[in-house]
């Protein structure tokens, strides 16, 4: 019975019509996997019934190149697969996250295996003159595993160490997603080397017709490649009001995703590189696979300096690809996934690991009312002695130099700022602009950018953390790298000496520019691969990294969870670069905070620049809404970014700032629409204390608050910090008021948030 069940399988497997069908635990999420008649493995997602994703296919081009084992014999992983064997197996583990938005995370799915295998005749070349040899059988396996979960499902391509898949080389990942109708969607243009774009609003139709005025050309490193490219995280809505994500987990020692969606106009899909400021054509390969039909993402791996998007030994893996769904737009903010799908922490010790409040020498530099630079002195700087000592250049002279009055990472300003920490409970003080070569630092493909260990004449180093020690506050330390990875790579372990001589144990780190090496991009396998360096090297240290500018996350920080912070997006800076619209912060939770926590740096209470400085911009923000962005942007490192007197003039409000946490026991998201409104409550870690946080966009909210997560039977004293009820992001942005009163579980409480406002609340247990 049990063979011509088998035989009937094969049979079936044969024409195309045999399939695989896996539930998620509660049977709302169903994943069907087969082969289809050329051998392509195709799989296809549906969430109560309803496509989400329709029939796709899944593979790999390999490039045919003389650095792969079978050289120029390469063959794709693309089709004449047979499925050899199928497992199955549950799973249900719960496990604590270092910090988080929750005390404990149930990770639950069951999974299925496909191992797959593939055979085709290499043509073996014969000497000439001499007889035409045999073709060569070649078998290889390839697996893919999927695990289905109740809010969405994250499949990989895994391939064991075997003698016909060793060394090989990815032309392009070729993995589909076919959306079932033209959904609205949330997203950025794909780019190699930034993700600092305002979001894009529109329905896939439309994105071929937006994607020239959504390119940032102005950040200091462009590279887009499609007019059809997008990035990820990338949010849809379906007409029918299914939330649905694409994105990665645990992108390791791999090119990070982007997604081209091919549309009715797209002709061929290519592995050719567009235009940017960092763009150039090493191979344009047209696809010689069929083009799947519109409406569907083909992923777009991030190309190295050769052009090639990875560079696999075997045994490896891919990252996981994941397509998140649900009818209900919180599940999409409170959904585990990605962290799920990342390896469990691999720091054996992470009692050095902490949640982090911190002010920063910084929002003034940004603004342009003051500089990183010491001095104006020289044209250019080459820095010599210790940093680089084979070195014949002339080493510039701080000592002699003649200081230009406006660099503000100087003894007296930061004494006022760790007083200012030291008054008001915040756990660190950013510093940047203390080490030399400031000068010239940015965008000139310089190579010894930086030393890291050198202090700026008055910046005394020994002292300034003694201060900040004395009073309780530790200096956070800033490593701007210029994308400079071979420069810093050469100076880190130093760098971190000299961090852990003084008493730093958090590093923010920057790659600013086009990378150096030149050619590479900020997302490629080997960018991906230094960060993730970086961090394991802080680690050894017991120094926790906020990485700028690199690649965005995929949950990496469940592994090493000393990576308490990204920016990877277009972060408050931009406030003063032009400003970003209202519904911003109401789309990051959807996209960007999905891979792991935003260093965002809000807190901006005053926010025409005018008032202070010759910059012009302005935040779209209330007060309110500033205060409310400690809770819906979760991160573990949150930084109240404006400048300690703009603190000292709104104290009632900023009390909020001193009060809130930024580590959680539990979160409930209350309200949420993509570029709508976000409403969340958190219960800070090991308290009975909880905070509410609202965030809108330019058009108002009525937020609605069942207080039914409170104790029952326990009261709390209760602080509302709302948009006054003229407050308005452009007209009226320092409106509001703060209420005081005594409440319970079982009361709702209704706030109104003005346009680009929010409000915060605080709920002290008695
Ligand atoms: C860009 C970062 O996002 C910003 O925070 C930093 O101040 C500058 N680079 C300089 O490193
Ligand atoms: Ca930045």
């Amino acid at each position: 019975m049990k063979r011509l069940f088998l035989a009937l399988g094969s049979w079936l497997l044969a024409i195309g019509l045999y399939a695989t069908t896996v539930k998620s635990p509660n049977g709302t999420i169903q994943m069907t996997f087969s082969v289809d008649e050329t051998g392509r493995p195709v799989y296809e997602i549906s969430y109560k019934g309803r496509p989400v994703v329709l029939p796709s296919h899944l593979g790999l081009e390999l490039a045919k190149d003389k650095h792969a084992s079978l050289g120029q014999q390469e063959h794709d992983l693309m089709d004449g697969f047979k499925l050899e064997k199928e497992d199955t197996s549950t799973f249900d583990e719960t496990w604590r996250p270092v910090w988080g938005e929750t005390a404990t995370i149930r990770n639950r799915y069951n999974e299925y295996v496909a191992t797959l295998s593939q055979q085709w005749r290499e043509v073996v070349p014969s000497k000439p003159g001499e007889p035409r040899l045999a073709p060569r059988l070649r078998t290889r396996q390839m697996n893919i595993r999927f695990r289905v979960y109740d809010d969405g499902v994250g499949f990989r391509y895994e391939f064991p160490q075997q003698h016909d898949l060793n060394y090989f080389l990815i032309q392009e990942e070729r993995s589909e997603f076919a959306m079932a109708g033209d959904h609205t969607a949330w997203w950025l243009p794909g780019d190699y080397d930034t993700q600092e774009q305002e979001t894009q609003q529109t329905k896939l139709s439309e994105i071929r017709d937006r994607m020239q005025e959504a390119v940032n050309w102005t950040n200091s490193s462009v590279a887009v490649f499609s007019p059809t490219g997008v990035q990820t995280s990338l949010q849809m809505k379906s007409d029918d009001g299914l939330y649905i994500n694409i994105h990665e987990a645990a992108c390791a020692d791999y090119a990070t995703m982007h997604l081209e969606l091919v549309d009715a106009q797209t002709k061929n899909l290519t592995t050719q590189l567009g235009g940017g400021s960092n763009a150039y054509t090493p191979h344009p390969q047209p696809s010689s696979y069929p083009l799947p039909k519109p409406f569907t993402f083909v992923s777009h791996l991030t190309p190295d300096a050769t052009g090639l998007k990875g560079a696999m030994q075997t045994p490896c893996e891919t990252p996981w690809r994941t397509v998140m769904v649900s009818d209900d737009a919180r599940d999409m903010l409170s959904s585990n996934l990605i962290l799920n799908l990342n390896e469990p922490c691999k720091l054996e010790d992470t009692s050095w690991i902490h949640p982090t409040k911190y002010c920063g020498v910084w929002w003034e530099m940004i603004v342009g009312k003051s500089s990183w630079n010491y001095t104006d002195d020289f044209p250019s700087v080459k820095l010599g002695d210790d940093a680089f000592p084979n070195s014949q250049l002339s080493i510039v002279n701080y000592q002699s130099s003649k200081p230009n009055g406006r660099h503000a990472a100087n003894n007296e300003k930061v004494k006022r700022y760790i007083d200012f920490a030291a008054k008001n409970g915040l756990d660190e003080v950013l510093v940047e602009g203390w080490n030399v070569g400031w000068e010239d630092w940015a965008n000139m493909w310089k190579r010894d950018v930086f030393d890291f260990v050198t202090p700026y004449p008055d910046f005394d180093i020994e002292m300034l953390n003694n201060y900040a020690h004395s009073k309780g506050v530790k200096l956070l330390m800033h490593h701007e790298t210029s994308s400079s990875t071979q420069n810093y790579e050469r100076h880190m372990e130093k760098a971190f000496q000299l961090m852990k001589k003084y008493g730093y144990d958090a590093v923010k780190t920057g790659y600013v520019g086009d990378i150096i090496p030149r050619g590479d991009h900020h997302y490629s396998q080997s960018m991906n691969n230094h960060y993730l360096y970086v961090v394991k090297e802080a680690a050894k240290h017991h120094i926790m990294v906020n990485a700028h500018e690199a690649t965005r996350p995929t949950g990496l920080c469940r592994t090493y969870p000393n990576l308490v912070g990204n920016e990877s997006a277009r972060g408050t800076e931009y406030e003063a670069f032009g400003g970003s619209r209202p519904d911003h912060t109401c789309i990051l939770p959807f996209t960007r905070l999905q891979g792991g926590p935003m260093d965002y740096t809000p807190g901006i209470f005053v926010t025409k620049l005018s008032e202070w400085s010759d910059n012009t911009s302005w935040a779209r923000i209330t007060i309110a809404g500033s205060l409310a962005l400690y809770l819906t942007m979760y991160s573990p490192l949150q930084m109240a970014a404006d400048l300690p007197e703009h603190y000292e003039r709104f104290d009632d409000a900023f009390q909020f700032i001193r009060d809130v946490a930024c580590d959680w026991d539990d979160s409930r998201y209350l309200e949420a629409e993509p570029a709508d409104y976000i409403t969340v409550a958190r219960k800070a870690k090991g308290s009975d204390n909880w905070f509410v946080g609202g965030k809108c966009d330019e058009n108002g909210h009525v937020a609605v608050i069942k207080l039914d997560f409170l104790d029952k039977g326990r009261q709390y004293d209760c602080t509302i910090y709302a948009d006054a009820k003229d407050a308005h992001y452009e007209t009226n942005p320092q409106a509001y008021t703060i209420t005081k009163k005594t409440v319970k579980a079982g009361q709702t409480l209704k706030i109104k948030e003005a346009p680009g406002g929010g409000f915060a609340v605080s709920l002290m247990a008695r």
